[in-house]
């Protein structure tokens, strides 16, 4: 037997538990018939965390991290839980926006495929899905607005001068926000690369997403992806503005192969993409910092979020889960075939007609609609 690899499974909030739950028993399933070992080890984040030891990303779960060849993330944030806390201190930036940055994982990769057998999830009429969707939304992660100083709330005058007497008086205490763009020439040459490197393995094409009609940052950011492309003739480039981006997609998701998105952009294409391919609950994601040799440390987790009205239902769709394990044997443990041995099962179960609430509708006729541990168990059942 070969290596052993350490996988801190941090479940966190809301369906994070029940479809962990699924992606656990599938690598289970993978190391039996791959003969394959891996540790696994859990630990609490998020909101769990805050109970568990008071915050949401607990030393000993940061430790954990820290020792471990790849996270397998769930989920984190309850939006209702206890608006007093401190927004630092709540667990979409304590925890999940401090370990991107603390690993340096710039790299955020979202693939969005629309299987066949789901044409009838998409919201599109079917001659808009043309010979189906798939796209990889390659989004930058630790930079831009998300973590940009100055990033504050503060008090403010507003001042109002009376013409005639040229006296400032003060007519009104309110608040403002800031919130700050800010991208280095480094940080969009490091994404672009994982960018055309994904193109070339792919369909040869990078739509570079931005808003240069407008932003600073949407002119440096068009103007260093031309440059990163000369190194890649083969692949072509495109530079689109985001608000069209958001209207392409809608009308000819099937133009798209690779989109290189700053941060926010690509939070937000990447959710829309996610729709098209049926359901958030379909798209797994990767966030990788630099590679150091054959094992990349990653994290990996679903895109969608904590869904607290469906939770401890057996209602969630645990595919994106399952396939972000696929993705850290892809990336992290360069088992690429192993990889390709759990997308192939979880089409399986997709063909043979199971659907969870999310992806089912009563038309598909030999569909059947299954809980979050049948899935899983298919899922497993197929390897
Ligand atoms: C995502 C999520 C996060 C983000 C939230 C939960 C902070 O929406 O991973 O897309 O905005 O990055
Ligand atoms: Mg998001």
């Amino acid at each position: 037997m070969s290596k052993t690899f350490k996988i801190a499974a941090l479940a966190g909030d809301g369906i994070g538990p029940e479809v962990m739950h699924e992606a656990i028993k599938v690598l289970r399933a993978v190391e039996k018939k791959f003969s394959l070992s891996f540790q696994i080890t859990e630990a609490p984040v998020g909101w769990a965390g805050i109970d568990a030891a008071g915050k949401a990303l607990p030393d000993a779960t940061l430790a954990l991290c820290k020792e471990s060849d790849a996270i397998l993330f769930g989920s984190v944030g309850l939006p209702d839980r206890d608006p007093t806390i401190p927004k630092e201190e709540r667990p979409e930036r304590a925890a999940l926006l401090r370990i991107r940055k603390e690993f340096g994982l710039f790299a955020n990769l979202r693939p969005v495929k629309l299987p066949k057998a789901l044409a009838h999830a998409c919201p599109l009429r079917p001659e808009r899905q043309g010979d189906g969707i798939d796209i990889l939304v390659v989004r930058e992660l630790t930079g831009g607005i998300y973590f940009g100083q100055p990033k504050k709330t503060e008090n403010y005058s507003i001042d109002e001068t009376q013409a005639d007497e040229g006296a400032t008086i003060f007519i009104k205490r309110a608040q403002r926000a800031i919130d700050t763009m800010v991208y280095t020439t480094p940080e969009i040459e490091r994404i672009a690369h994982v960018a055309f490197k994904a193109a070339a393995l792919r369909r040869n094409k990078v739509t570079s997403i931005d808003k240069a009609n407008v932003l600073e940052n949407g002119v440096l950011w068009r103007e260093v992806v031309t440059k990163v492309a000369r190194q890649y003739p083969h692949v072509a480039l495109e530079h689109m503005f985001v608000d069209n981006a958001a209207m392409q997609l809608m009308l000819r998701p099937t133009q798209f192969d690779v989109m290189l998105c700053e941060n926010m952009f690509g939070d937000i294409l990447s959710d829309e993409a996610a729709a098209l391919a049926g359901s958030l609950g379909m798209l797994p994601s990767a966030s990788l910092g630099l590679t150091s040799g054959v094992h990349t440390f990653g994290f990996f987790e679903p895109a969608g979020g904590t869904a607290p009205d469906i939770a401890g239902k057996n209602l969630a769709n645990p595919i994106a889960q399952i396939l972000s394990t696929a993705l850290m044997l892809r990336y992290s443990f360069d088992l690429e075939a192993t990889a390709d041995a759990i997308e192939a099962a979880v089409g399986k179960a997709i063909a043979q007609g199971l659907r969870t609430g999310d992806i089912f509708t009563p038309a598909e006729t030999n569909a059947k609609q299954v809980g979050t541990r049948e899935m899983g168990d298919a899922i497993a059942a197929a390897l």
